[in-house]
């Protein structure tokens, strides 16, 4: 099975996948837990270039090919190896993530993208999506207080420094995906303290693992 998290900057994907991979621990299910950018070590580099608030000029397309390049090793050496293994994958982050910020946030257009992904994805779809959203304006609070923190190293904040209008799009674009693929997306209200978005989520998921005509967990 093969679950992606997605959702703007803030909105608590890296704390929730945790706690569903304990969920599923508790179940009995031992998940591979991953994410994107840096699901590999080849990965952690070029998340590295990405995220570096010094790269702030680079071009659009070439953002768009370090993610793909990310992505192609990703599926190649982790995802899809662990899926045919009948192993449970969360991922945070996919390939929506560069429908959405690619696409509907930097403007490169989406028939340019889908077929891109034709190349990378070798047929590989998430089953499940969980969509956690929120507004953007609260979102991009939440992150800068990271940051400001110390929680999240400056060193990738490229898109936290992003204007609140780049993140507006963020989310419309992710709202519209889910419109489009009400079957693969649930979207969760992540405005929610963390017990009640972790609660909506694990009874997304169960559902999902329970629905009728679920062959196989
Ligand atoms: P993270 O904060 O979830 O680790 O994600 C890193 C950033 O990368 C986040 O701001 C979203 C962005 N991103 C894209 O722009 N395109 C993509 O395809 C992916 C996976 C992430």
């Amino acid at each position: 099975m093969f679950i992606t998290l997605e959702g703007g900057e803030g909105a608590g994907k890296t704390t929730q996948i945790l706690h569903l991979a304990e969920w599923f621990q508790r179940r009995g299910t031992a998940c591979l837990l991953t994410r994107e950018p840096g699901g590999t070590p080849l990965g952690k580099s070029i998340r590295a270039l990405l995220l570096d608030p010094e790269n702030r000029s680079m071009a659009p397309e070439t953002e768009l090919m370090l993610y793909m390049a990310d992505r192609a090793e990703h599926v190649q050496r982790v995802i899809l190896p662990a899926v045919s293994a009948g192993r449970t994958v969360l991922c945070d982050r996919f390939f929506d993530a560069t429908l959405v910020y690619q696409g509907f946030a930097r403007g490169l257009p989406l028939d340019r993208l889908l077929q891109l992904h034709q190349l990378v994805l070798n047929g590989l779809r998430p089953q499940l999506t969980l969509l956690l959203d929120l507004p953007a304006e609260v979102g991009l609070a939440r992150a800068r207080g990271q940051l400001a923190r110390g929680a999240r190293a400056q060193a990738e904040s490229r898109f936290e420094r992003e204007e609140i209008d780049f993140h507006r799009r963020v989310r419309e674009g992710y709202l519209s995906l889910a419109r489009q693929e009400p079957g693969r997306f649930r979207i969760i209200d992540a405005g929610r303290d963390e017990e009640r978005v972790e609660a909506a989520i694990r009874a997304a998921v169960a559902a999902f693992i329970h629905r009728p005509d679920a062959s196989a967990p």
